[in-house]
């Protein structure tokens, strides 16, 4: 792992790395491979900052899982409610499907409590939240995952799929703010 990293003029720390996030990564495989065991559950991976943990987690699936990937456009809705998340992408039938959201992070958890709404519209037999990291802290909305591979601080992290405007998901470990 490199020292340091510097984005735009912030400088990033080593904060995990890469063996870690495997190996925490095979932990949550398991733990779906037996909580699913006789079922064939869909991954949906949220881009884009997913793509990685997504790839890796369902590596490690040895059950028959299949994956589908969802963009989210959040717009104004016209009244209070304040914003609205539309998926693109979702084209799969969801009706009797066990559904696992895969998402990077949860922060205040906004995109998630938008999002899962119009998951449960499709008539899933279930629901679970696979997510890479949460920020306990910073959570505002009423979101709870299932499956969490690290619980960090409040502090901005870059590397393994999450960017700082766009730079910083191919980095392999995770960094973060100095
Ligand atoms: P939420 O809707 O507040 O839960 O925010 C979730 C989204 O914000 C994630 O999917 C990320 O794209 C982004 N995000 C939140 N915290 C970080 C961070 O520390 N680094 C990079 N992206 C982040
Ligand atoms: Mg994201």
């Amino acid at each position: 792992m490199t020292q340091e990293i510097t984005v735009f003029g912030k400088t990033f720390v080593p904060f995990i790395d890469r063996h870690k996030i495997q190996q925490r990564i095979s932990e949550i495989a398991s733990q779906i491979n037996q909580d699913y065991e006789g079922e064939e559950p869909l991954l949906i991976g949220i881009l884009n900052g997913s793509f990685i943990f997504a790839a890796d987690l369902f590596r490690a699936l040895t059950i028959n899982a299949s994956i589908s990937f969802v963009k989210l456009a959040s717009y104004k809705g016209t009244t209070s409610t304040g914003n609205v998340v539309t998926a693109i992408g979702l084209d799969e039938n969801l009706q009797g499907r066990h559904v696992i959201i895969v998402e990077d992070i949860i922060d205040t958890g906004k995109t998630l409590s938008a999002f899962i709404p119009e998951i449960y519209q499709r008539g899933p037999a279930s629901v679970k939240i696979a997510t890479f990291l949460t920020k306990p802290s910073a959570l505002k909305y009423d979101v709870k995952a299932d499956y969490t591979a690290f619980e960090i601080e409040n502090k901005f992290v870059l590397g393994y799929g999450l960017d700082y405007d766009g730079i910083g998901r191919n980095i392999p470990d995770l960094y973060q703010l100095k």
